[in-house]
This record gives structure tokens, sequence and C-alpha cells, in this order.
């Protein structure tokens, strides 16, 4: 654990202002009442093995059943054991059979004016079929590693759900990845296919991803092909044997795929994600909790119904694009808008002119772009007409009790529940958020858990915290959505996991619980920064830093940003080297390269030494306090030596 110590935070935030659904909304809900939820709740904890085994039989399509709901062997889990299903039959078949074909699955909108694309159930189905006898005819079986690194567009879906169809494990790694990134990602999970596309538009710019697709694998030995999707007609170089085009591929296969039925347990998928150490963590989901899970707490917390047009604004490469863009609402049948571009491009409005177009009823975002949209100006919102919307979501950080009230008034017209979720890329989906026909929101509160979910606050010596005081979040039971473990590292994953707290999972959050039970997450307890919703390590920024041949020495730290939640901040020491201007933008550069443009550093300061405790650990609390003052910045002719402050602070520190 860093030096910022748990268990004893004190609660800055007083927010008493509370929103009960309207009447209105609430008689319309599944779960229309305080009562309901208490009593599902109550339901789920007398017996929680129970409770999923019914809920599995119900919602979930087997071709065998399974005979033990779960497996715990701590912190091993294995639920539904012995079954066998199959994650994209229960997204598509099971919908197509049951005559829903002609459903619209996805309205997609790419950044270019007018480029859309309706996509019906039995279309994707298609699709999804053709795509996976191609990835057969290249030799992926089940159990391969497939890395996918794509813009939004539908294929990416396509691509997920076909390496689901035969049982290979699909590792999504964002679009704005560098190459470096992509490398580490497909080496350590072994991929042995590489699927991306010539390009995608971003912000009126195409993105050439084929070529920094390119040049990640000319470090990746275990890739033997690149299947290249043409969205740009940019006509990118092929490698001859090793690329080739989508639709070469799938021109000669047959049309007919069916699922294979898949084991309970059988991976699904992984997905990258920062750790406080500095190799990235493939956090390994499985296939029926996982699907499950994310179906379920889909229909909960959305609440939804046949008529709903749901629009998740995440990217396909973060957890929330594969929970509530893919496996969640596809499960359940939704139609749902995805968009592929930026959300000021051409102008400021074009979240607002989407959801006007298709009529979307649920839009599910994050902080960092509500902040942006507010800086942008009501007025971009007053050009459309948003009566459609019926609920919000929130998700990636806390949303502070402004950017709160100003999503629920002018976006949502005073009408609208927001549900603000709390999850992690290793929950697997939402763990605490409103239900919002039940819960009464607080802006900036995650409010309740949901069905089977015990969270539990604890101080430094495991003792549970009172009411209003902060600690460290831990789940009590295992859930079915949980990871199962980090790829081929399990020491590290019950190192991280399950040492501290002994019998339960250690999110790596403080919160604290109110008078009424609600949750108030307080951010992380270890060196992560949230930047735009996105979890960095520190130490993923700093060893990029110490890659470059003039540094010496490199601590990273968040500080607060209106836009971001955090931007990041770092503190460098150079060997033998002027600190000069183009130093610093050549490390930004650097930092580009080797981790990708979302981790460029905010500001770069030049230190002659670091403060560090007597053990000499780095203070990173003193470094953010400086970089939070600002004071300083710009000024690239003075050295600064930090080290000097220690004096005055160490007594709190080491
Ligand atoms: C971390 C997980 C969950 C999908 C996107 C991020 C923070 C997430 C909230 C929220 C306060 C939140 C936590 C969490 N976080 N949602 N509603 N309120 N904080 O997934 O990259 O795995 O990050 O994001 O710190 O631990 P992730």
């Amino acid at each position: 654990m860093s030096e910022s110590s748990p268990g004893k935070i004190s609660n800055v935030l007083n927010e008493t202002r509370v929103f009960p659904p309207s009447e209105a909304f609430a008689k319309n809900a599944a779960i229309g009442s305080m009562a309901a939820y208490e009593a599902l709740y109550a339901e789920s904890l007398a017996d929680t093995e129970g409770f999923w085994e019914k809920q599995a039989k119900e919602h979930l399509h087997w071709f065998e059943p399974f005979h033990k709901t779960l497996e715990w062997d701590e912190p091993f889990a294995k639920w539904f054991v012995g079954g066998k299903t199959n994650v994209s039959y229960n997204c598509l078949d099971a919908h197509v059979l049951a005559g829903r074909g002609q459903r619209v699955a996805l309205y997609w909108e790419g950044e270019p004016a007018g480029d859309r694309r309706t996509i019906t159930y039995a279309d994707l189905l298609r699709d999804v079929s053709l795509f996976a006898n191609g990835l057969k005819k290249l030799g992926i079986k089940k159990g391969d590693r497939v890395s996918i690194y794509m813009p939004m567009v539908p294929e990416l879906a396509v691509a997920m759900l076909a390496c689901a169809r035969i049982g290979a494990i699909h590792s999504v790694i964002f679009g704005g990845f560098s190459a470096e990134a992509i490398a580490d990602r497909n080496n350590d999970a072994k991929a042995k296919l590489l699927i991306t596309s010539d390009g995608g538009w971003r912000r009126g710019k195409a993105l050439a991803l084929k070529a920094t697709a390119d040049e990640a694998l000319a470090k990746s030995p275990t890739v033997e092909h690149c299947i290249v999707l043409n969205r740009l007609n940019n006509n990118p170089p092929m490698v001859e044997c090793r690329d080739i085009w989508w639709h070469d591929l799938i021109s000669d296969v047959p049309a007919d795929c069916p699922a294979e039925p898949l084991d309970s347990e059988d991976s699904l998928f992984i997905l990258y994600t920062s750790g406080s150490t500095g190799k990235p963590k493939g956090i390994r989901h499985t296939t029926a909790g996982y699907n499950l899970y994310a179906k379920r707490t889909f229909e909960w917390v959305f609440d939804h119904r046949a008529e709903d047009i749901f629009w998740c604004t995440a990217d396909c490469g973060w957890i929330t694009g594969h929970s509530y863009i893919v496996y969640g609402p596809m499960s359940a049948g939704a139609t749902q808008v995805m968009y592929e571009g930026a959300p000021n491009w051409p102008e400021e409005d074009r979240f607002w002119e989407i959801i006007e177009r298709y009529k979307v009823s649920i839009l599910y975002t994050a902080p960092t772009a509500i902040r942006a949209f507010i800086k942008w100006g009501d007025h971009h919102v007053d050009k459309h007409d948003l009566s459609s919307l019926r609920l919000l979501g929130s998700v990636g950080e806390g949303i502070n009790p402004e950017a709160w009230m100003w999503y629920y008034e002018k976006i949502g017209g005073g009408r609208c529940p927001i549900v603000d979720t709390w999850w992690q890329t290793e929950t697997g989906g939402i763990m605490m958020s409103p239900l919002p026909g039940a819960i009464p929101c607080k802006p900036g509160s995650c409010t309740r858990p949901l069905p089977g979910i015990i969270p539990r606050v604890l101080d430094d010596s495991l003792a549970e915290v009172g009411t209003n005081h902060g600690g460290m979040l831990c789940i009590e039971k295992p859930w079915p959505g949980m990871l199962r473990g980090i790829w081929g590292d399990d020491a590290r994953y019950q190192d991280q996991y399950w040492k501290l707290v002994p019998h339960m999972y250690l999110t790596g959050d403080n919160a604290r619980q109110d008078e009424d039970g609600y949750f108030w997450i307080m951010g992380r307890i270890d060196d992560v920064i949230n930047v735009s919703g996105h979890r960095l390590s520190t130490i993923e920024v700093e060893s990029a830093l110490v890659s470059h041949p003039a540094v010496a020495e490199a601590a990273a730290v968040g500080r607060p940003d209106e836009i971001k939640g955090q931007a990041i901040a770092v503190f460098v020491t150079l060997k033998n080297h002027e600190p000069t201007d183009a130093m610093r933008d050549a490390l930004k550069k650097h930092v580009r390269k080797e981790i990708g443009a979302l981790a460029v550093p905010d500001d770069v300061r030049f230190t002659s030494s670091l403060p560090k405790t007597r053990s000499g650990k780095i203070m990173r609390r003193l470094l953010r306090d400086i970089a939070a003052g600002k004071e300083g910045t710009g000024d690239t002719s003075t050295l600064e030596d930090y080290s000097v402050l220690v004096r005055l602070r160490n007594d709190d520190e080491s």
C-alpha cells in the first residue's frame, strides 16, 4: 500500500438533497418502490446461491444445465459448475429464434455527416456467424487469444461476439493506445490474431490504426495473422501471408455457424487495466456468470423495457463497453445507439443531436463528458428536443453534486432519475447504483448495493467503521460477475484483491456509508490516477518517462482537473540535460509513444531531486499538494529542489 493511509479519511462532502423518482416513473418501473428493492435485496441475502441459481435458470439459455451454483475455493470462484451455454447465443440466437430478428440491435452513427447504419438482431447474427467462420478458417480455436484494436464501428461488436461464439478469448485494446501498449498486451496474452481496421474517425481526422498495429506486430511474435476491416478506403500496406482483409476472409465461408456449447467457466475475455505496479493486469472474465451479471444488472439498473432506445457513450475498449454495449444490452435484446466519434464534432451539440434523432430514452455517460458539456454551454443543449429521455446514468468516477444537478436539470429536464453506477473492470458489472424506480437519488452517491452484493467499509485494523466514517471498501461474498483472476498471474490476483483483508474482495476504493445506508465513493487508496474515467497507474507513466535516455528519475501524481477529473503531473530529474521546453515536449511525446495519448502528462516539472521518505519512498502526497497548487508551472529556467520541502514535512510522512 502507498503512503496514503486508508481508514482515516475526513468527510468533506456534505450533500443533503434527495431526489425520489416521480410517481409516474415508479409506477411503470419493474422495481417501483423502496419496499420492493428491500424485499429483493433481502431475498438475495437470505440464500445468495439459491437466488443466483434461480436467476441463471430463468435468464440464460443452457445447452446443458449446471449441477452446482457456486464452488468457492477462496479466492477462486466457479459459478454454475458443469453448465454449457454460449454468450453469443444468448445475445443473438435467443432473440432471432423467439421471432425478434427484425428488432433493431444497433443504430450506428459514424462521425462523418450522414454516415449511418441500422442493424437488426438477424443482421448481427448473420455477420457474427460469417466472421466466426472466417476466424475458424484462420485456425482460431476455443481458448486462443484474439486481440482487437478497432474504432467504434459495428464490426468491433461483431468481432467480440464471433470470438464468444467459438470460444476464442478476446482482448479488446482501446483504439487510443500506442504500438508499445498493444505489443505488451499481445505478448502478455500470447495472442494468435489481431483484428484491426485501416482506421476510424475522431474529431474530423482519420486515425491510422493499421500503421500503429503494424508497429505493434513487429514486436508481437505470437501473432500469426492480422484481419483488417476497410473503414476508410485508405489502402494501408498489407503484409503478405500475415494480413487479410475482413471482406476477403468472409467472402467464401458458409453463412451458418452454430454457437459452440461452452463451459460456464470457459474464459470469455481478458481486459487489461492499470494497477499500482507498472505491468498492466489482464482481468479475466468467464462465460456464464459474467453473462448473467451483465444482463441482470443492465435490466435492474436501467429498468429496461422493449420500447427503450439505450445509448451508452463508452468505447468498447473499456469494461463499460463490454458490459453495457455488447453483453448486457444485447442479452436483454435492447435497441441501442452506437456512435463512433467525438462529442464535439462537428459541433459541441453532437450528443444532443443524436439523442433527438434516435429518440434516445436512456443515456449512460461519464462525469468527464458532463463537465465538458457544462463548459461548452447550455445553448448547445437548448437547440435540441431531449424530451425522449426518461433515465440518465453516470459511470467512471464520482460525479460532483454540481455536475449532477446540471445533468438532472438541463439534460433530464428534472424528470429523469440519475443512476450513478459504481463498479470496476474487475467486478464485471454494476455493484452499487440507485434502482431508478425505487431508490431516491442523492447527488454524488451511488446509493445502495445491487442484489447479492454486500459492501463493507473497514478501517486499518479491519474493523467496520461507523456511519459517516471513511474507510476501505470491500465486498463480502463472491458474485457471478467477479473477475476469475489476472491472466497468467494467480499470485498477483491473490495479493492484490484478497490479502490485506482476509475473506473479502478489496476494491481499492475508499468509501463511507451515511445514516441512510447510502454509499459515497471517496477515491482510490492506491497509486492510481483516474483520468477522464480511465484508470492509469502512476508507475506506468513513471516507467515510460524513465525509459527516456535523458531521465534519471520520475514521479507521477494526479491533480484535480475541471474537465478530466484528474490531470497527470510529473516531476522529473534529468541526467545532465538542460530542463528546456524542448525537453518537456520530447518527454510528452515519449509518453504518448510508450502508452498513448491519454497518459500524456499535463504538467512536466523538472527537479534536481525528488522528495523521499527515510525509507526511500517517493512522497506522493507532498507532490500531489505541489501539483494541485500549481505554483511554478511554466517556468523552465529554474530547477526546483522539492526535496528541501521534506525537512518541513517529514514528520507526517515516514
Ligand atoms: C474505478 C474503476 C466502472 C467502469 C469504468 C471504470 C472509479 C467508477 C464510479 C462511480 C465513483 C467510480 C472507482 C473504481 N469509479 N465508477 N460511479 N463513482 N467512482 O472502470 O477503469 O475499472 O475503474 O473507477 O475508483 O474503482 P475501471
